[in-house]
């Protein structure tokens, strides 16, 4: 036997206005889609900024369902606008800023393991990193330079 080791390396900041004013003003776009959430069963609302190579930006937030599993995440939403408006653009940046409509949250929010899946998948496509950044609704930020940063041992085409 021998041990695996999977190290991830982040950065974070201790507020949005560390960031710089390319990615606050994304996290802003990010902070105004998380008012479209439709969330009346968490009262979770997530948004997601999407930056792609052509200058556009992409918004998703999430939107629930009363058969739980049918609603979709912020991230998600997003990605799959993305990819379905604009198929030929790489995706450059993603913000991603969540609220809670029962008490202030104030650490960072990461995209759950099904969204670093989705989100992977075209970074993978596109030969290229996606950069994200997360957070609450204030407090600190967290960068990744990438997906596969926040998601070591992927599954991906070449397990099948
Ligand atoms: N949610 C997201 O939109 N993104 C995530 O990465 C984590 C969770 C949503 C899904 C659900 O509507 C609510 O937050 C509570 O889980």
């Amino acid at each position: 036997m021998k041990p695996l080791t999977i190290t991830s390396q982040l950065e974070v900041f201790d507020s949005v206005e560390e960031v710089s004013e390319e990615i606050q003003s994304l996290m802003q776009q990010a902070v105004e889609v998380r008012d479209n959430a439709y969330a009346p069963y968490s009262n979770f609302k997530v948004g997601a900024a999407i930056l792609l190579d052509n200058e556009e930006i992409v918004v998703g937030s999430n939107q629930e369902n009363a058969s739980y599993p049918s609603g979709l995440c912020a991230e998600r939403t997003a990605i799959f606008s993305a990819g379905a408006i604009y198929p030929d653009s790489k995706i450059r940046k993603i913000a991603i800023s969540a609220k809670s409509m029962k008490h202030i949250v104030d650490s960072p929010v990461p995209p759950c393991g099904a969204c670093r899946q989705a989100l992977v998948e075209y970074e993978i496509k596109q030969s290229e990193p996606i950069e994200l950044y997360f957070m609450g609704e204030k407090g600190k930020v967290i960068r990744s330079k990438s997906v596969s940063e926040i998601l070591p041992l992927v599954f991906d085409s070449t397990c099948l």
